[in-house]
């Protein structure tokens, strides 16, 4: 049977490549992330180059309320998620006190909210399917990064609370 992974914010950058890599693979994907016609257009891609089914999911994954939307949208269409790639994030740049408080707390939601929830609303499908999940963390994880503060830290936080093979069961 054909696996799935849903892919977080695929329309660029890493989260393209690793759908890319999925369905280079021969498995389906979801693609998600909030401007249609790059996804639109990258779906085409996957199902002319390597026959896969590519879904397409336009959200916003800042809020509770997409989240949950997302996930009643995958469950009322039917796909069983195999993967969940939360790759999804963003990073705040500057002196602490200037960056403007949205920003750094949309950085927080996005990094470090957005991947727990979506585990938690996917988990027990992936579970029941033998799937998996797969978090796009950052070196920044190791280390701690002048005027990327909560950055750094929010790559720490989806690295390992997220990651122990304890929580994988
Ligand atoms: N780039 C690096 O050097 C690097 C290094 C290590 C780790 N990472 C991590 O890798 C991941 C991807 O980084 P990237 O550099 O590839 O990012 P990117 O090029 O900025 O792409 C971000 C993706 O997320 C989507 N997105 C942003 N805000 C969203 C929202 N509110 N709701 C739904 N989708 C949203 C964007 O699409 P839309 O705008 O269409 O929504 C886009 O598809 C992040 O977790 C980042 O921390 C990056």
């Amino acid at each position: 049977m054909t696996e799935t992974a849903l892919v977080t914010g695929a329309s660029a950058g890493i989260g393209r490549e690793l759908a890319r890599q999925f369905a280079r693979r021969g498995h389906d994907v979801v693609l998600v992330a909030r401007r249609e016609e790059r996804l639109r257009e990258l779906a085409r891609e996957f199902e002319d180059t390597y026959g896969v089914v590519a879904h397409v999911v336009v959200q916003d994954l800042a809020s509770r309320e997409g989240r949950e939307a997302l996930f009643e949208e995958t469950e009322s269409r039917g796909i069983a998620v195999t993967y969940l790639v939360n790759n999804v994030g963003m990073g705040t740049q500057g002196s602490f006190l200037d960056i403007d408080t949205e920003r750094e707390l949309t950085q927080l939601e996005l990094n470090v909210v957005t991947p727990t929830h979506l585990t938690k609303l996917y988990g027990p499908g992936l579970r029941a399917r033998n799937g998996g999940v797969l978090n796009v963390a950052s070196s920044a994880a190791f280390q701690p990064g002048p005027y990327m503060a909560v950055y750094f830290a929010s790559k720490r936080v989806i690295l390992f609370a997220l990651a122990s093979p304890e929580n994988a069961k």
